[in-house]
Protein backbone atom coordinates (compact mmCIF):
# COMPACT_ATOMS: atom_id res chain seq x y z
CA UNK A 1 0.00 0.00 0.00
CA UNK A 2 0.91 3.37 -0.87
CA UNK A 3 0.36 6.86 1.35
CA UNK A 4 1.31 9.62 -0.66
CA UNK A 5 0.44 12.70 1.49
CA UNK A 6 0.99 16.30 -0.08
CA UNK A 7 2.84 18.61 2.43
CA UNK A 8 1.05 22.55 2.38
CA UNK A 9 3.73 23.86 0.06
CA UNK A 10 3.16 20.84 -2.37
CA UNK A 11 6.30 18.38 -1.12
CA UNK A 12 5.80 14.86 -2.03
CA UNK A 13 5.89 13.01 1.02
CA UNK A 14 5.43 9.67 -0.09
CA UNK A 15 6.22 6.53 1.52
CA UNK A 16 5.88 2.91 0.99
CA UNK A 17 3.67 1.31 3.77
CA UNK A 18 2.93 -2.48 4.32
CA UNK A 19 0.56 -2.58 6.86
CA UNK A 20 -3.12 -2.30 6.82
CA UNK A 21 -4.12 0.17 9.00
CA UNK A 22 -7.92 0.12 8.37
CA UNK A 23 -9.72 1.63 11.63
CA UNK A 24 -12.83 0.33 10.96
CA UNK A 25 -13.81 -1.69 13.94
CA UNK A 26 -17.26 -3.24 12.76
CA UNK A 27 -15.44 -5.14 9.77
CA UNK A 28 -12.21 -5.90 11.74
CA UNK A 29 -10.89 -9.92 12.23
CA UNK A 30 -10.65 -10.27 15.95
CA UNK A 31 -8.39 -12.85 15.79
CA UNK A 32 -5.69 -11.19 12.69
CA UNK A 33 -6.11 -8.29 15.53
CA UNK A 34 -4.97 -9.92 18.43
CA UNK A 35 -1.98 -11.35 16.44
CA UNK A 36 -1.41 -7.81 14.59
CA UNK A 37 -1.05 -6.33 18.68
CA UNK A 38 0.98 -9.49 19.93
CA UNK A 39 3.64 -9.05 16.93
CA UNK A 40 4.30 -5.44 17.77
CA UNK A 41 4.68 -6.34 21.44
CA UNK A 42 7.26 -8.61 19.68
CA UNK A 43 9.45 -5.29 19.11
CA UNK A 44 11.13 -5.34 22.06
CA UNK A 45 12.94 -8.38 21.52
CA UNK A 46 13.58 -7.06 17.88
CA UNK A 47 15.33 -4.20 19.76
CA UNK A 48 17.32 -6.70 21.44
CA UNK A 49 17.95 -9.06 19.15
CA UNK A 50 20.00 -6.27 17.22
CA UNK A 51 21.35 -5.54 20.32
CA UNK A 52 22.90 -8.73 20.85
CA UNK A 53 24.12 -9.14 17.32
CA UNK A 54 25.93 -5.38 17.52
CA UNK A 55 27.27 -6.46 21.34
CA UNK A 56 28.58 -9.79 19.93
CA UNK A 57 29.86 -8.17 16.79
CA UNK A 58 28.04 -11.05 14.83
CA UNK A 59 28.06 -9.37 11.69
CA UNK A 60 32.19 -8.11 12.08
CA UNK A 61 32.90 -12.07 13.09
CA UNK A 62 30.38 -12.91 9.35
CA UNK A 63 32.35 -10.23 7.21
CA UNK A 64 34.77 -12.77 5.78
CA UNK A 65 31.65 -15.41 4.94
CA UNK A 66 29.74 -17.76 6.20
CA UNK A 67 30.65 -19.59 9.61
CA UNK A 68 28.90 -21.54 12.16
CA UNK A 69 27.32 -20.33 15.07
CA UNK A 70 29.85 -22.51 17.37
CA UNK A 71 32.27 -20.78 15.18
CA UNK A 72 31.26 -17.09 15.91
CA UNK A 73 31.33 -18.43 19.71
CA UNK A 74 34.53 -19.46 20.40
CA UNK A 75 35.96 -16.14 18.51
CA UNK A 76 33.62 -14.17 20.17
CA UNK A 77 34.28 -16.46 23.78
CA UNK A 78 30.11 -16.70 23.95
CA UNK A 79 27.55 -19.64 25.14
CA UNK A 80 27.86 -21.27 21.98
CA UNK A 81 23.61 -22.10 22.43
CA UNK A 82 22.48 -18.85 23.32
CA UNK A 83 25.16 -17.72 20.64
CA UNK A 84 23.00 -20.07 18.26
CA UNK A 85 19.56 -18.81 19.24
CA UNK A 86 20.53 -15.35 18.54
CA UNK A 87 21.69 -15.69 15.34
CA UNK A 88 18.39 -17.76 14.54
CA UNK A 89 16.57 -15.20 16.03
CA UNK A 90 18.42 -12.50 13.50
CA UNK A 91 17.90 -14.51 10.71
CA UNK A 92 13.72 -14.85 11.21
CA UNK A 93 14.23 -10.97 11.14
CA UNK A 94 16.66 -11.00 7.81
CA UNK A 95 19.46 -9.85 9.12
CA UNK A 96 21.18 -13.16 8.54
CA UNK A 97 20.79 -15.88 6.38
CA UNK A 98 20.60 -19.27 7.65
CA UNK A 99 22.99 -21.68 5.16
CA UNK A 100 21.88 -24.88 7.04
CA UNK A 101 23.81 -26.93 9.54
CA UNK A 102 23.58 -24.06 12.21
CA UNK A 103 25.87 -22.39 9.60
CA UNK A 104 24.48 -18.31 8.58
CA UNK A 105 25.92 -16.07 6.53
CA UNK A 106 25.28 -11.86 6.80
CA UNK A 107 22.35 -10.62 4.34
CA UNK A 108 22.67 -6.96 2.93
CA UNK A 109 20.75 -5.64 6.07
CA UNK A 110 22.93 -7.92 8.90
CA UNK A 111 25.88 -5.84 6.90
CA UNK A 112 24.83 -2.81 7.98
CA UNK A 113 25.98 -4.22 11.79
CA UNK A 114 29.30 -4.22 10.84
CA UNK A 115 31.38 -1.62 12.50
CA UNK A 116 33.68 -0.85 9.70
CA UNK A 117 31.53 -0.53 6.68
CA UNK A 118 30.14 2.54 5.25
CA UNK A 119 26.77 3.65 6.46
CA UNK A 120 27.00 1.15 9.32
CA UNK A 121 23.88 1.33 11.67
CA UNK A 122 26.03 -0.80 14.85
CA UNK A 123 26.88 2.32 16.85
CA UNK A 124 22.98 3.51 16.41
CA UNK A 125 21.82 0.56 17.71
CA UNK A 126 24.27 0.30 20.20
CA UNK A 127 23.59 4.10 21.80
CA UNK A 128 19.52 3.76 21.17
CA UNK A 129 19.57 0.95 23.50
CA UNK A 130 22.56 1.50 25.96
CA UNK A 131 21.78 3.06 29.84
CA UNK A 132 21.11 6.36 29.30
CA UNK A 133 18.79 6.33 26.61
CA UNK A 134 16.83 2.72 27.40
CA UNK A 135 16.22 3.76 31.28
CA UNK A 136 13.67 6.42 30.65
CA UNK A 137 11.82 4.22 28.67
CA UNK A 138 10.78 2.07 32.13
CA UNK A 139 9.44 5.83 33.20
CA UNK A 140 7.11 6.06 29.94
CA UNK A 141 3.64 6.23 31.11
CA UNK A 142 4.53 9.01 33.83
CA UNK A 143 6.03 10.76 30.40
CA UNK A 144 2.31 11.12 29.38
CA UNK A 145 0.57 11.48 32.42
CA UNK A 146 2.78 14.51 33.53
CA UNK A 147 3.76 15.56 29.67
CA UNK A 148 7.34 15.85 30.82
CA UNK A 149 10.82 14.12 30.00
CA UNK A 150 11.55 11.31 32.49
CA UNK A 151 15.39 10.94 32.13
CA UNK A 152 15.61 13.25 35.80
CA UNK A 153 14.34 10.64 37.40
CA UNK A 154 15.97 7.87 35.36
CA UNK A 155 19.27 9.24 35.76
CA UNK A 156 19.75 12.29 37.95
CA UNK A 157 19.72 14.69 35.34
CA UNK A 158 19.10 15.23 31.54
CA UNK A 159 20.31 13.49 28.63
CA UNK A 160 23.33 15.86 27.71
CA UNK A 161 24.49 16.61 31.12
CA UNK A 162 24.33 12.94 31.42
CA UNK A 163 26.44 12.98 28.71
CA UNK A 164 29.19 15.48 29.88
CA UNK A 165 30.03 13.56 32.93
CA UNK A 166 33.18 12.21 32.72
CA UNK A 167 32.49 8.22 33.85
CA UNK A 168 29.62 8.82 30.79
CA UNK A 169 32.54 9.36 28.58
CA UNK A 170 32.31 6.04 26.67
CA UNK A 171 28.41 6.18 25.95
CA UNK A 172 28.79 10.05 25.11
CA UNK A 173 31.92 8.85 21.88
CA UNK A 174 29.36 6.15 21.20
CA UNK A 175 26.28 8.61 21.33
CA UNK A 176 28.31 10.91 19.08
CA UNK A 177 29.77 8.20 16.71
CA UNK A 178 25.72 6.97 16.10
CA UNK A 179 24.35 10.24 15.05
CA UNK A 180 26.92 10.44 12.70
CA UNK A 181 25.79 7.05 11.04
CA UNK A 182 22.11 8.31 11.34
CA UNK A 183 23.60 11.26 9.65
CA UNK A 184 25.07 9.16 6.77
CA UNK A 185 21.67 7.94 5.92
CA UNK A 186 19.96 11.40 5.22
CA UNK A 187 23.40 13.77 4.42
CA UNK A 188 23.45 12.16 0.83
CA UNK A 189 19.79 13.22 0.08
CA UNK A 190 20.54 16.89 2.28
CA UNK A 191 23.88 17.54 0.59
CA UNK A 192 22.92 16.90 -2.90
CA UNK A 193 19.48 18.85 -2.70
CA UNK A 194 21.35 22.04 -0.95
CA UNK A 195 22.73 24.51 -2.86
CA UNK A 196 25.96 26.77 -1.42
CA UNK A 197 25.83 29.00 -3.86
CA UNK A 198 26.81 32.48 -2.11
CA UNK A 199 28.03 30.23 0.26
CA UNK A 200 31.11 30.05 2.15
CA UNK A 201 31.10 29.35 5.61
CA UNK A 202 28.67 27.07 7.09
CA UNK A 203 28.02 26.29 10.78
CA UNK A 204 26.58 22.72 12.24
CA UNK A 205 24.36 24.03 15.43
CA UNK A 206 24.50 21.22 18.01
CA UNK A 207 26.83 19.16 15.11
CA UNK A 208 28.17 16.72 17.48
CA UNK A 209 31.03 14.70 15.06
CA UNK A 210 30.55 17.24 12.39
CA UNK A 211 29.58 14.16 9.89
CA UNK A 212 26.73 17.02 8.43
CA UNK A 213 29.11 19.93 7.18
CA UNK A 214 32.34 17.36 6.56
CA UNK A 215 30.43 15.76 3.74
CA UNK A 216 29.01 18.72 2.58
CA UNK A 217 32.63 20.36 2.38
CA UNK A 218 33.38 17.57 0.72
CA UNK A 219 30.86 18.17 -1.79
CA UNK A 220 31.91 21.31 -2.71
CA UNK A 221 36.02 22.73 -1.90
CA UNK A 222 35.29 26.31 -1.52
CA UNK A 223 33.14 25.94 1.81
CA UNK A 224 34.96 26.23 5.16
CA UNK A 225 32.64 24.58 8.14
CA UNK A 226 32.58 24.55 12.04
CA UNK A 227 30.88 22.59 14.35
CA UNK A 228 29.36 24.29 17.55
CA UNK A 229 28.67 21.65 20.17
CA UNK A 230 29.30 21.20 23.97
CA UNK A 231 33.09 21.05 25.34
CA UNK A 232 32.67 17.11 25.84
CA UNK A 233 31.90 16.65 21.75
CA UNK A 234 34.56 18.74 20.22
CA UNK A 235 37.17 16.96 20.24
CA UNK A 236 35.58 14.21 18.31
CA UNK A 237 34.56 16.61 15.55
CA UNK A 238 38.09 17.79 15.25
CA UNK A 239 38.93 13.97 15.33
CA UNK A 240 36.28 13.25 12.19
CA UNK A 241 37.39 16.18 10.07
CA UNK A 242 41.18 14.64 10.58
CA UNK A 243 40.04 11.68 9.46
CA UNK A 244 38.33 12.84 6.22
CA UNK A 245 41.44 15.46 5.47
CA UNK A 246 39.61 18.01 5.83
CA UNK A 247 40.95 20.09 8.93
CA UNK A 248 42.28 22.62 7.45
CA UNK A 249 38.92 24.58 6.34
CA UNK A 250 37.19 23.29 9.49
CA UNK A 251 36.98 23.91 12.83
CA UNK A 252 35.04 22.66 16.05
CA UNK A 253 33.99 25.36 18.39
CA UNK A 254 32.88 24.42 22.30
CA UNK A 255 29.71 26.57 23.07
CA UNK A 256 25.86 26.85 23.90
CA UNK A 257 23.54 27.28 20.85
CA UNK A 258 21.17 29.18 23.67
CA UNK A 259 23.60 31.65 23.93
CA UNK A 260 25.36 32.61 20.85
CA UNK A 261 25.99 30.47 17.73
CA UNK A 262 29.06 31.45 15.03
CA UNK A 263 28.30 33.60 12.37
CA UNK A 264 27.20 32.04 8.79
CA UNK A 265 26.51 32.44 5.32
CA UNK A 266 24.13 28.94 5.72
CA UNK A 267 22.97 27.23 8.97
CA UNK A 268 22.90 23.42 9.51
CA UNK A 269 20.32 22.07 12.40
CA UNK A 270 20.37 18.49 11.63
CA UNK A 271 17.81 16.50 14.45
CA UNK A 272 18.56 19.60 17.11
CA UNK A 273 14.94 21.00 17.36
CA UNK A 274 13.11 18.14 18.51
CA UNK A 275 15.02 17.78 21.73
CA UNK A 276 13.43 21.19 22.99
CA UNK A 277 10.01 22.53 23.68
CA UNK A 278 8.58 25.52 21.11
CA UNK A 279 10.29 28.03 23.31
CA UNK A 280 13.76 26.99 23.37
CA UNK A 281 13.80 26.21 19.61
CA UNK A 282 12.66 30.11 19.31
CA UNK A 283 15.95 30.60 21.36
CA UNK A 284 18.24 28.38 18.90
CA UNK A 285 16.46 29.84 16.36
CA UNK A 286 17.23 33.32 17.15
CA UNK A 287 20.83 33.00 18.02
CA UNK A 288 21.34 31.82 14.37
CA UNK A 289 19.16 34.73 12.95
CA UNK A 290 21.37 37.30 14.66
CA UNK A 291 24.63 35.96 13.88
CA UNK A 292 23.54 35.23 10.16
CA UNK A 293 25.83 36.93 7.41
CA UNK A 294 23.33 39.15 4.98
CA UNK A 295 21.39 36.80 2.88
CA UNK A 296 21.88 34.07 5.49
CA UNK A 297 19.87 31.05 5.22
CA UNK A 298 19.38 27.73 7.13
CA UNK A 299 18.84 24.10 6.32
CA UNK A 300 16.52 22.36 9.28
CA UNK A 301 16.75 18.52 9.03
CA UNK A 302 14.24 16.72 10.72
CA UNK A 303 11.31 14.41 11.01
CA UNK A 304 7.85 15.63 9.63
CA UNK A 305 4.52 14.06 11.58
CA UNK A 306 2.39 13.40 8.15
CA UNK A 307 -1.09 12.74 7.95
CA UNK A 308 -2.47 11.19 11.35
CA UNK A 309 -3.51 7.76 10.83
CA UNK A 310 -1.19 6.62 8.55
CA UNK A 311 2.24 4.51 9.09
CA UNK A 312 4.57 7.17 9.87
CA UNK A 313 8.19 7.09 11.62
CA UNK A 314 7.58 10.63 13.36
CA UNK A 315 4.94 10.08 15.39
CA UNK A 316 6.81 7.10 16.84
CA UNK A 317 9.63 8.68 17.74
CA UNK A 318 7.91 11.37 19.09
CA UNK A 319 7.42 8.64 21.74
CA UNK A 320 11.54 9.30 22.83
CA UNK A 321 11.20 12.95 22.22
CA UNK A 322 8.48 12.54 24.87
CA UNK A 323 10.33 10.44 27.68
CA UNK A 324 13.87 11.28 26.97
CA UNK A 325 13.52 15.27 26.38
CA UNK A 326 11.30 18.05 26.33
CA UNK A 327 11.65 18.34 22.73
CA UNK A 328 8.85 16.70 20.23
CA UNK A 329 8.59 15.65 16.56
CA UNK A 330 6.72 18.40 14.57
CA UNK A 331 3.89 18.91 11.00
CA UNK A 332 4.80 21.74 9.13
CA UNK A 333 2.70 24.15 10.57
CA UNK A 334 4.42 23.82 14.19
CA UNK A 335 7.39 24.38 12.36
CA UNK A 336 6.16 27.25 10.15
CA UNK A 337 5.12 28.98 13.45
CA UNK A 338 8.34 28.25 15.30
CA UNK A 339 10.58 29.94 12.37
CA UNK A 340 8.25 32.84 11.51
CA UNK A 341 8.65 33.51 15.09
CA UNK A 342 12.44 33.42 14.91
CA UNK A 343 13.13 35.83 12.18
CA UNK A 344 13.20 32.91 9.26
CA UNK A 345 10.94 31.48 6.30
CA UNK A 346 10.31 28.35 5.23
CA UNK A 347 10.94 28.63 1.73
CA UNK A 348 11.65 25.01 0.20
CA UNK A 349 11.04 21.52 1.84
CA UNK A 350 12.10 18.05 0.33
CA UNK A 351 12.54 14.11 1.79
CA UNK A 352 16.27 13.80 2.36
CA UNK A 353 15.59 9.75 2.81
CA UNK A 354 15.36 7.67 6.32
CA UNK A 355 12.01 9.52 7.13
CA UNK A 356 13.74 12.76 7.26
CA UNK A 357 12.90 15.86 5.12
CA UNK A 358 15.32 19.45 4.56
CA UNK A 359 13.71 21.78 5.46
CA UNK A 360 15.42 25.15 3.88
CA UNK A 361 15.10 28.70 5.30
CA UNK A 362 15.66 32.24 4.57
CA UNK A 363 15.88 35.09 6.74
CA UNK A 364 13.32 37.79 6.67
C1 LIG B 1 20.38 14.74 18.66
S1 LIG B 1 22.01 15.33 18.60
C2 LIG B 1 22.15 15.79 16.88
C3 LIG B 1 23.56 15.83 16.40
C4 LIG B 1 23.78 16.19 14.93
N1 LIG B 1 23.18 17.45 14.55
C5 LIG B 1 23.28 15.08 14.04
O1 LIG B 1 22.20 15.19 13.46
O2 LIG B 1 23.98 14.07 13.94
C6 LIG B 1 21.90 16.89 19.41
C7 LIG B 1 23.24 17.60 19.55
O3 LIG B 1 23.04 18.85 20.23
C8 LIG B 1 24.14 19.06 21.11
N2 LIG B 1 23.74 20.02 22.15
C9 LIG B 1 22.88 19.83 23.18
N3 LIG B 1 22.76 20.94 23.91
C10 LIG B 1 23.56 21.86 23.33
C11 LIG B 1 23.84 23.25 23.63
N4 LIG B 1 23.25 23.87 24.65
N5 LIG B 1 24.70 23.92 22.81
C12 LIG B 1 25.29 23.29 21.76
N6 LIG B 1 25.06 21.97 21.43
C13 LIG B 1 24.21 21.28 22.22
C14 LIG B 1 24.41 17.66 21.64
O4 LIG B 1 25.68 17.54 22.23
C15 LIG B 1 24.25 16.82 20.38
O5 LIG B 1 25.45 16.70 19.67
Amino acid sequence: MTDTTDSTDGTDMSRDVDVDNDADVATSDPAADAVAVFEMLVGITVIQTLRGMAALRIADHLADGVMTAEEVAEREGSHPRATYRLMRAAASLGMLSHEGQHRFGLTGRGRLLRADVPGSLRSLVLSQTSHGHWQSWEHFPEAVRQGSSQTEKALGTDIFDYYAQPQNAEEAALFAESMGDLSDMVTRGAVSAVSTTGVSTVVDVGGSNGAFVLTLMASDPRLSGQVLDLPHVVEGAHREAEKRGLSDRFSAVAGDFFVAVPPADLYLVKTVLHDWDDEQCATILRSCRSAANEGGRMLVVEMVIAEIGKPDLAPLSDMAMLTMTNGMERDLDEFDALFEASGWRRSTTYPVGGGYFGMELVAV
